[in-house]
């Protein structure tokens, strides 16, 4: 969506301070021996504080109320049985919709001793979304996003997961501009537009360039052995530095 309104603003702020703090919340109430079906209950008794819905589950049919995705997946995992151990990196991706404004945020963490492949997806990763969000203004070209996630992946020696990409969001989970590519795509045309409301979201990996569905139809996975890690911010495009919603 773009702005229109002060209303809007309000709006998405109000509801991507609830997704945020729902994901911080689930961070810091991670534990080992937990489900991800059981942290998954957290988060949803949270939103369920605030009338918040759970976006996928509301646009998607989503078996669940946020994404939690284990080791070797990597995005859009289904809570359930799985338990949660020490050494797990952990990807919470949570997104909700309230009054008809929708917020969508996500972060990666250890759970325990995390160890230095682990750290560094992570910090790279972090760093990827720092520098893309630095270079998203409006009247500037879409691909400087990926662009600048591209050059921090070279910097670590990482692969970007390519068929993952931040979105338009806003008005629904994902809208216009739709697929924002996490490298540089010299054919992408588009530019960003002042009130444009976006997420970004790098995911970097240690050896994986691509994600494949798992037969639940939900899990996106990589090959064994590969780490990686997403950070995602919602956030609206001004001419300067972008408001960040969570
Ligand atoms: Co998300
Ligand atoms: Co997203």
């Amino acid at each position: 969506m773009t702005i229109e309104t002060q209303n809007d603003i309000v709006k998405l702020q109000l509801i991507g301070k609830i997704v945020a703090d729902t994901l911080k919340l689930m961070i810091r109430e991670a534990k080992p021996g937990m489900t991800t079906l059981e942290l998954d209950q957290i988060g949803a008794a949270y939103l369920e504080k605030f009338n918040a819905k759970s976006a996928p589950r509301l646009m998607y049919n989503f078996p669940g109320t946020t994404c939690i995705s284990v080791n070797e997946e990597v995005a859009h995992g289904v809570p359930g049985n799985r338990v949660l151990k020490d050494g797990d990196i952990i990807n919470i991706d949570v997104s909700a919709e309230l009054e008809g404004y929708f917020a969508d945020t996500g972060g990666s963490f250890v759970l325990g001793e995390s160890n230095e492949i682990q750290r560094k997806v992570m910090r790279a990763t972090k760093e990827a979304l720092e520098a893309a969000i630095a270079v998203a203004s409006a009247g500037k070209p879409i691909n400087l996003i990926g662009k600048a996630i591209e050059k921090i992946a070279k910097k670590y020696n990482l692969k970007i997961i390519e068929n993952l990409g931040s979105h338009g969001v806003g008005k629904s989970l994902h809208e216009e501009p739709a697929f924002i590519p996490s490298y540089f795509d010299k054919n992408d045309r588009r530019i960003l537009k002042e009130g444009q409301v976006i997420t970004i979201e790098p995911f970097l990996s240690s050896k994986s360039r691509w994600v494949e569905e798992a037969r639940d139809g939900w899990t996106l996975f990589t090959e064994a052995g590969s780490v990686s890690a997403q950070y995602e911010h919602s956030m609206i495009i001004t001419k300067n530095k972008p408001i960040i919603l969570t």
